[in-house]
């Protein structure tokens, strides 16, 4: 496993990533229509201007990108970042990847002066992101479906 910056020349394979990932994984916890809205807002095209927003990491294995993630800052909070667009390939998850991506942004992330890292999980990754220290900032998803956590880092 490699993890390198994410470059242009990577948003058409992090596209395909994330549309694999949408229809086989998100597809168990949110409705058809909603799965393919999410996946055409991923456009290689969006792809590229998302992680033009703030640093991104790809994984790379046997030459091919089996995950990706990015870190924007926050507009209003001096401190604070926001954790992007966590997507490991369907058949490479529970090895470890997504822990990489995450561990390795918040090292980024505190190498910036980063105080806290924010983000939206959704209800495939909510349990991840809590054994990864994350904790919920409400008792429910908002209306995107997505669960706001946060995490304060060391
Ligand atoms: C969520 C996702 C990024 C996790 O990536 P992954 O590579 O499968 O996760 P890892 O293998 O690195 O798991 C890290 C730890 O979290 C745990 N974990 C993973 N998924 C979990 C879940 N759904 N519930 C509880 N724990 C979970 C693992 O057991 C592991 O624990 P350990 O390191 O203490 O042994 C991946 O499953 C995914 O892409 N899901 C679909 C897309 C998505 O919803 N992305 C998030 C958008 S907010």
């Amino acid at each position: 496993m490699r993890a390198d910056a994410f470059t242009p020349a990577d948003a058409a394979a992090v596209s395909a990533l994330i549309a694999r990932a949408l229809r086989e994984s998100n597809a168990a916890d949110y409705p058809p229509e909603e799965i393919e809205r999410l996946v055409l807002l991923h456009t290689p095209e969006r792809v590229r201007e998302m992680f033009a927003e703030g640093p991104g990491l790809v994984i790379r294995e046997d030459g091919g990108v089996t995950g990706a993630a990015r870190l924007t800052p926050s507009r209003e909070k001096p401190g604070e970042w926001w954790l992007r667009t966590v997507f490991v390939y369907p058949e490479r998850q529970g090895c470890g990847i997504g822990r990489a991506l995450v561990e390795r942004l918040e090292a980024s992330a505190r190498e910036k002066g980063a105080k806290t890292l924010r983000l939206g999980a959704s209800k495939t990754a909510h349990g991840f992101y809590r054994r990864l220290g994350y904790r919920d900032m409400g008792p429910e998803c908002d209306a995107d479906g997505l669960f706001p956590m946060e995490k304060v880092l060391a």
